[in-house]
């Protein structure tokens, strides 16, 4: 995730630029840069770090121009510094792209442009765009564009430029969002509203395959066929804080909802349905070096560690290879048995977590083999380790950690079909099939999504309670848990996440009719057992929740309440599962009127131990 803005007009560029890459600074921050074209010559500052570094560079030398490009970063292909900020250019410096999303083909086709004679600056997969346009350049600035993303696989929003043609600005739209702001005498292109709703309030919202050429008094949108395509304008009524959450009101919700595209970003360019293959080279590990590991250590805290547990299930289930899970603090202070057969796990969404940095450190120095798994390139952690597997999930803004999760899920389940192809554990058919499950993901969280309102009015029992238990086995024991977690530390409401045969051990006293017990009853090995479980529960007149697997009709006159959700196979119910958990805790926590952003007493990443 990134942010772009393009302008075109008769204003100084510069100003615009930097005013939109502020208001898009929550979707990247690791660099920033901004081009601009005056009178033919083409000038381009580029800063690692905030846009204040940027700006700084800029008081020194501004860039004069009425049309040009920025971008704020938030790296996933080479790591945040100066040469891999946007914009790129060609090898003659007469174009200059920036580029929000994963170009997955940019390894043959840089190799491909690289024996061609193009020299490359950076170490991104968006440069190889602007040089495939070069190549293409004799046809006109627009075919050579189209030419280009023709070749390209993955996911894109552009913005392209061209010091020859500085009369007309195009932009392209293929997976990433992308909008096109309409103004008088002057036009712009944007990641988000919020970059230039203090410039126009009037927007078109462009589709996948678009191609819109901006001059300052027109706007045409083609397709890939070039042919002319009518986009709707839409005049955007938000004010610019809410706009900046894309008109949710809170990042919290924003970033459950984002959840599609961000398991998307995730798993693009790391699958081959057709091949049955898993591609995850950034471990770090040859095939040969991952043979020899015997045994897994999954070590987080908070969120990342429940999708350690579920990683558990995962890799065992997929690799046959045995897995512990264990908080960093207690890991890295307890003299862990570990040796060169070992393979740690760090997962953390910051990166920057004290725990999970101290315990990968305390692994590292007793010989085993160490790999991360994190959102935030370049962070602290990722450089303690000897690969990284990033999710991509873009910044997270709300405490209350919802994308990231998920996101962990999906690499956790790359990373299990990728040991279990290495470790020959698994059939061919299976792994297409696993494959194609996991690209079905994304489109069946919009259809839990869309059910919100239902999950809304569910926080109408919640919010006056006091206490309420979650309760789960398997992978929906861990759900469970990140259930409880979500809504105690948004709504301040206690909760505990229990293995749903534990409850009878103990927790069962604490039922009876004030108590909402939510149960994970997806179908599954253990679906008869946690039927035993909720008829517990109603012989002690607890209110039950339940989610149930789409189309479960027995389960309903057990319960008091059902949340359906769509089926898929055992490994990825979490990721469906947990998405009405957080819908849960975010509602009933507005209902308590508690600040969900940012919670009492809790920080986004905690470089305390
Ligand atoms: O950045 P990390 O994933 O390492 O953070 C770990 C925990 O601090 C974090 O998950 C925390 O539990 C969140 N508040 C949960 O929503």
């Amino acid at each position: 995730m990134c942010g772009i803005i393009g302008y075109i007009g008769e204003k100084k560029a510069q100003p615009i630029l930097i005013a939109g890459l502020k208001n898009l600074e929550y979707r990247g921050y690791d660099s920033a840069g901004i081009a601009a074209i005056d009178k033919g010559r083409l000038r381009i500052a580029r800063a690692k770090g905030k846009i204040r570094q940027l700006e700084k560079k800029l008081s020194e030398r501004p860039l004069p121009g009425t049309i040009g490009l920025g971008h704020n970063r938030w790296a996933t292909h080479g790591l945040p510094s100066e040469e891999n900020a946007h914009p790129h250019v060609d090898c003659k410096k007469n174009l200059v792209i920036i580029h929000n999303g994963i170009i997955e083909n940019y390894l043959p086709l840089r190799e491909r442009l690289k024996k061609e004679g193009h020299r490359f600056g950076s170490d991104t997969d968006t440069e190889v765009m602007v040089h495939l346009i070069e190549k293409y350049m004799n046809l006109g600035l627009e075919t050579a564009l189209r030419k280009a993303l023709k070749m390209i696989t993955g996911s894109y929003a552009i913005g392209l430029i061209s010091r020859k043609d500085p009369g007309v600005l195009l932009a392209a739209r293929q997976g990433s969002p992308l909008i096109v702001g309409l103004g008088k005498g002057e036009n712009f292109i944007a990641s988000d509203v919020p970059a230039i709703l203090h410039l126009t309030k009037k927007v078109m919202y462009l589709c996948d395959g678009d191609i819109a050429i901006l001059t300052p008094s027109n706007v045409r949108i083609k397709n890939m066929a070039g042919k002319t395509q009518s986009r709707k304008v839409r005049e955007i009524s938000w004010d610019p804080v809410s706009a900046k959450k894309s008109g949710y009101p809170h990042f919290m919700l924003k970033e459950i909802f984002e959840q599609p595209q961000a398991i998307e970003d995730t798993f693009t360019g790391r699958v081959s349905p057709e091949k049955g293959k898993v591609y995850l080279s950034e471990i770090g590990l040859s095939g040969k070096e991952l043979k020899k590991i015997e045994r897994v250590v999954i070590t987080a805290c908070g969120t990342s560690w429940h999708s350690a547990l579920i990683g558990k299930f995962m890799m065992e289930e997929f690799a046959r290879i045995p897995v512990e899970v264990d908080y960093a603090a207690e890991f890295r202070y307890r003299n862990p048995i570990l040796n060169a057969k070992t393979l740690v796990i760090g997962i953390s969404q910051s990166g920057e977590t004290a725990d999970t940095l101290g315990a990968m450190h305390e692994a590292k120095k007793q010989g085993a083999r160490v790999i991360s798994i994190c959102n935030v390139v370049g962070s602290s952690i990722t450089r303690e380790t000897e690969g990284v597997i990033y999710t991509h999930a873009g910044p997270e803004i709300g405490v209350a950690s919802t994308k990231a999760f998920s996101s962990q899920l999906v690499v956790l389940y790359l990373l299990s079909l990728y040991l279990s192809d290495i470790r020959k554990e698994i059939f061919l058919k299976k792994m297409r099939k696993y494959i194609l499950d996991l690209k079905k993901i994304p489109f069946l969280i919009k259809e839990i999504l869309k059910r919100h309102p239902e999950i809304e009015s569910l926080a109408n029992i919640f919010y006056k309670k006091t206490n309420a238990l979650y309760l789960g086995r398997g992978e929906g024991y861990a759900v469970a848990l990140e259930g409880a977690l979500k809504l105690k530390e948004v709504s301040y409401i206690h909760s505990e996440g229990y293995p749903a045969a534990e409850m009878k051990h103990g927790p069962i006293a604490l039922i009876d009719k004030n108590m909402p017990v939510v149960v994970l009853a997806l179908k599954g090995r253990r679906y008869d057992k946690i039927l035993g479980n909720i008829s517990e529960v109603k012989a002690r007149s607890g209110v039950v929740i339940a989610l149930a697997s789409a189309g479960d009709k027995k389960i309903k006159e057990k319960v008091d309440y059902i949340i359906y959700i769509p089926r898929t196979n055992e490994m990825l119910s979490a990721i469906l599962a947990v998405i009405p958990m957080q819908l849960l805790a975010y509602y009933t926590a507005i209902k308590r009127g508690c600040n969900v952003d940012q919670p009492r007493n809790l920080a986004k990443s905690v470089t305390v131990e």
